[in-house]
């Protein structure tokens, strides 16, 4: 498929942002320019500290930024009051956070579920849609239990599925595999996968996770609040998730 022609999916364009005041003040977001296009897996990489986070949050419409401008679905962010924005995110946003922030009070099917009582999806099917989404990651069997009872890996899977159960267009995931073994982050990547090659729909990865580059299809380098490099991936071989022994 050619994306070329196609509006991106993000388009970010001269993006500023700083923390804190006086000589604290840091500079996080330096005229930061991304796009990411329908079909494609955009890995965002660069040190920790860099601005990944910052940035990630950005587009996901958490953060406010001080200049430029962020499209998502060619909807500039900035332009959306609060209500219209939290109603433009649940529908077209699925968000891996670093931290999974799930739910402890809640069983692991209803946190997976909370998107879709949010789109007013009736409790029943809400539950059901859950159930498939947490079969999707080899967690069906578990779904009564509470996120305290599972590992971290398990607990990043239920934040995946609660990304992917509303089938959003637009998928950002901020180290999503970083507590993932071989098998499940190659469950993962291949789910992250079907996303991208759905039509209209992308998929964006900050990771520092070298097994996993090979599903890229753009790789975008950050360093210091800038972007400072991007490089496209053709796929001769079919990717792959690269194993630990494989590296070592
Ligand atoms: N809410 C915040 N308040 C103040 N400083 C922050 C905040 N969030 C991030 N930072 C700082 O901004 C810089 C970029 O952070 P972050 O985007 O989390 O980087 P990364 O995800 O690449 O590790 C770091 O120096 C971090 O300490
Ligand atoms: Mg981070």
């Amino acid at each position: 498929m050619s994306t070329a022609v196609t509006n991106p999916v993000v388009d970010v364009r001269g993006v500023e942002k700083h923390f804190g005041s006086g000589t604290n003040r840091i500079h996080v977001l330096k005229e930061v320019d991304l796009q990411a296009h329908a079909g494609e897996i955009l890995m965002l990489v660069g040190p920790s500290g860099c601005g990944k986070t910052t940035l990630l949050s950005a587009i996901a419409g958490t953060l406010g930024v001080e200049a430029g401008s962020i499209e998502v679905f060619g909807q500039a962010l900035h332009t959306m009051s609060g209500g219209a924005l939290t109603r433009f995110r649940a529908k077209h946003i699925g968000f891996i956070f670093q931290q999974f922030n799930l739910i402890p009070t809640l069983g692991i099917a209803e946190n997976v579920g909370i998107p879709l009582l949010i789109q007013g999806v009736g409790s029943r099917e809400a539950l059901r849609r859950s159930r498939a989404a947490l079969d999707a990651v080899g967690l069906a069997d578990r779904w009564k239990e509470r996120p305290n009872k599972l590992s971290g890996g398990q607990q990043q899977r239920v934040a995946i599925a609660r990304a992917l159960v509303h089938e959003p267009p637009l998928v950002i995931c901020d180290e999503p595999t970083a507590a993932l073994d071989s098998k499940n982050g190659e469950i993962v990547l291949e789910l992250f996968r079907n996303v991208a090659r759905s039509p209209g729909r992308a998929v964006i990865i900050v990771t520092h996770d070298n097994r996993i580059f090979s599903y890229a299809d753009r790789i975008a380098r950050m360093d210091d609040g800038e972007i400072v490099e991007e490089k496209i991936q053709t796929h001769e071989q079919p990717p792959r998730f690269i194993h630990e022994h494989a590296i070592h």
